[in-house]
């Protein structure tokens, strides 16, 4: 077959293009609760919540189990919240449990993580929570790629089974936590994040150490 050197050069050149903004945005996200509306919905969540299950699952069991929070039944998710932190924390302070609340109550969507275990699979519980906190990951990165922004929470309302029961997880369903989604209020946060030197190591055959364990 004729090859076509310009051509297969743009299209190299437009997918390195890609990948470099790709991995720019990935070095870019940083978590956020300052949001404002609007959140994902219709079509555009589902291809969110769909790079959620491109994560790496070991048997193909598939734990994700994504609830989602949105618009007027963010009210009734704030009660039940705030009753679950009731039952699980009676020693919190009530003004805590009550900014909770307002924060679930505002947040402009909701994302509750549910985490379909399977103990009785050969694959380790261990290893199926990982295939879901790198769908979790996953999810965070493609709502920044899309320009929005969110915060994974968890708390003691995790253990609250009716609470759980309620978002469709009975047992053996687990909830791994919140993620807090919406729009940015204003610039992504600028954190200072470690250096990969301190955490990264070229192995040549002899034990190696790591900068962030020294000291
Ligand atoms: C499993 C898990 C649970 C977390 N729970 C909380 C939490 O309850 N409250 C909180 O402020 N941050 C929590 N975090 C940390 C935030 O999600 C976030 O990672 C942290 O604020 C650092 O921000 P960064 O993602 O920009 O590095 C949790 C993170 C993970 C992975």
């Amino acid at each position: 077959m004729q090859s076509f050197p310009l051509a297969e050069w743009t299209v190299r050149s437009i997918s390195l293009y890609m990948s470099q903004s790709v991995l720019d945005a990935l070095l870019s996200r940083a978590s956020t609760d300052q949001l404002v509306e609007p959140a994902p919905a219709g079509n555009q969540l589902a291809r969110i919540l769909s790079a959620g299950l491109r994560a790496p699952d070991h048997g193909r069991l598939r734990p994700w189990r994504y609830t989602v929070i949105t618009g007027a039944y963010r009210e009734s998710f704030a009660s039940q919240f705030y009753e679950a932190l009731l039952r699980q924390s009676p020693d919190m302070p009530e003004a805590n449990r009550l900014r909770r609340r307002e924060r679930m109550r505002t947040m402009p969507a909701i994302i509750a993580l549910g985490f379909h275990a399977q103990p009785e699979a050969k694959i380790p519980v261990v290893e199926q929570e990982m295939a879901l906190a790198a769908g979790a990951m996953n999810v965070l990165n493609a709502l920044h790629v899309e320009g929005f922004g969110g915060v994974w929470v968890t708390g003691a309302f995790q253990k609250d089974r009716s609470f759980l029961e309620n978002l469709g997880l009975p047992a053996p369903h687990r909830l791994e936590g919140l993620l807090l989604i919406g729009t940015p209020s204003g610039d992504i946060p600028k954190k200072r994040r470690p250096d990969i030197e301190s955490y990264m190591a070229l192995w040549q055959g002899k034990p190696v150490s790591f900068a962030a364990d020294e000291g």
